[in-house]
């Protein structure tokens, strides 16, 4: 009887996205090559996982308005992490566990067990009169078809933590057993609980992995825990400690206690619109996140979910990044290679010199483009060297590196009429030769990588079309710009690459 409440569920759903879907795509917002879903809203990606050949993404994903509630599970596979094709929604909100209206099948993970495709959600669920959440598992032959398992939930809350703060179970396999971290609070502090389980069904507590003393919150909404070389990586976006969106922790963990013992913590990214990223690992061995491009309400320097709502969708993710350690343990979130392939109208020159005249640099349309150059510190005697961005109709975003000051800052106050704020970063160059700049610049978002993959700043600005010219300029002395490459990028989504 469940079985088939899910699957009419789904196919509800499905007529939903059919019958808005094409009037959907063609929205002036919508996206050319980051990931968002064919209508309705999207949040957290989830289920991440190369599987039987093909990258497999699932999202948080309300099918019927371009707002959060309701909440599916949408599914999507590609060969190459830039192009991605549709499948069916892999779960829908069915059971008492995880039918709540303003729930429902909230984040989770995927693992490969016994030849199948297994998920973990976080079920929230309708009985009790509360938003209990719960973890449930759901499981597939075929990697399309999901069946949820009839022991649903396999955990509860522990006691001490609270029912409704429990969620986003993130699994991985190590040597013959399966260990799982989930997001936590109790006594108002943040915890990362570490489960474990021989067959994906039968779950014990094996410890806390790591918890705030009040400095790193009172939640940490989907955690995730990794290796990088002989370390090991807690990556969360915690509740409760101001601005920070998304943050890695670095330490050493032991699989004979299960605690996790840090020393190292940084900012996955400094924008306003990096959260909840997911990491898995690529058959190459690269350990890739992906984050949701947009923050909650709660947090401080929210302003809204943007504009594309009168599109009817909501929501994309950034572009996937390679997670690399430099030797001082600190961590570098870099795009993908696999953006190269939607490079067209290269552009390169080897050095040139800017100067407090404004001139403007061309990359691609100035609306969908990559652009990278390296700043040479040591020819470099300004204070600051801005870069306008999306500029035109009175319009801008200005990207600031201000060398005196050790500060990158972003500037959407005057990006779109609609988006607000400044997000900033330190920039510490001391003893560096050089400052690399990487843009990635998409119909509605700016992804900004500098200093080494640290200082990176994803933020959405809904700028149109006659919005496309790029400025650079300086303050206080000249620049030297080596190594200049810029280069349109590919619609992804309207088939015309
Ligand atoms: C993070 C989050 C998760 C939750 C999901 C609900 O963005 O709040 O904690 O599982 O979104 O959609």
């Amino acid at each position: 009887m469940s079985k088939e409440l899910m699957l009419q569920n789904i196919e509800k759903a499905q007529h939903e996205i059919d019958s808005k879907k094409n009037i959907v795509k063609n929205g002036k917002m919508r996206q050319r090559y980051h990931f968002m879903a064919q209508t309705g809203w999207l949040n957290d990606p989830n289920g991440l996982i190369y599987f039987r050949g093909k990258y497999h993404i699932f999202y948080q994903y309300n099918p019927y308005e371009g707002f959060w509630g309701s909440i599916h599970w949408g599914h999507a596979i590609s060969d190459d992490m830039m192009h991605w094709e549709y499948l069916p929604l892999a779960l829908a909100p069915s059971e008492t566990y995880d039918d709540h209206p303003r729930g429902g099948c909230f984040s989770g993970s995927a693992a490969q067990h016994d030849g199948k495709l297994f998920l973990m959600y976080t079920g929230a669920a309708n009985e009790g009169g509360g938003v209990g959440q719960t973890q449930c598992i759901a499981y597939s032959e075929d990697g399309i078809h999901f069946e949820k398992y009839e022991g649903n939930p396999v955990l509860t809350a522990p006691e001490g933590v609270p029912v409704n703060q429990f969620r986003d179970s993130k699994v991985w396999k190590h040597e013959d057993t399966y260990y799982m971290v989930c997001g936590a609070s109790r006594d108002h502090k943040a915890q990362a609980l570490l489960y474990r389980s021989d067959d994906m069904f039968h779950w014990t507590f094996f410890n806390v992995l790591a918890e705030s003393r009040g400095e790193w919150g009172h939640m940490w909404e989907c955690p995730d825990f990794y290796p990088m070389g002989d370390k090991y990586v807690l990556m969360f976006s915690p509740m409760g400690v101001g601005e920070h969106t998304s943050v890695y922790l670095v330490g050493d963990f032991d699989y004979q206690t299960g605690r996790f013992s840090h020393y190292i913590s940084g900012e996955v990214d400094w924008g306003f619109d990096y959260y909840a990223p997911q990491s898995f690992l690529a058959p190459d061995g690269r350990r890739i996140i992906i984050g949701w491009a947009n923050e909650w309400e709660w947090m401080p320097l929210w302003k809204d979910w943007g504009p594309t709502y009168k599109e009817g969708w909501c929501g994309f993710f950034n572009i996937p990044r390679e997670v690399r350690m430099m030797e001082n343990g600190t961590l570098q979130f870099l795009p993908v290679a696999e953006t190269e392939i939607l490079r067209q109208d290269p552009i390169c020159q080897d050095m040139f010199v800017v100067t407090e005249a404004e001139a403007e640099l061309k990359a691609g349309d100035g609306v969908a483009f990559e652009l990278k150059m390296k700043i040479d510190l040591e020819e470099t005697d300004a204070d600051m060297l801005e870069l306008i961005l999306r500029s035109g109709e009175g319009k801008k975003t200005v990207c600031l590196f201000d060398f005196k000051n050790a500060q990158m800052s972003v500037d959407r106050n005057a990006s779109d009429g609609w988006s607000r704020g400044v997000s900033r970063s330190t920039m510490f160059l001391k003893g560096k030769k050089e400052l690399d700049i990487h843009i990635l610049s998409d119909q509605s978002s700016l992804e900004i990588f500098a200093n080494e993959y640290q200082d990176n700043h994803a933020n959405n600005i809904f700028a149109g079309n006659a919005q496309n010219r790029i400025l650079i300029r300086t303050y206080g002395g000249r620049a030297v710009i080596r190594e200049y490459e810029s280069y349109g990028m590919k619609d992804c989504f309207r088939g015309n690459d």
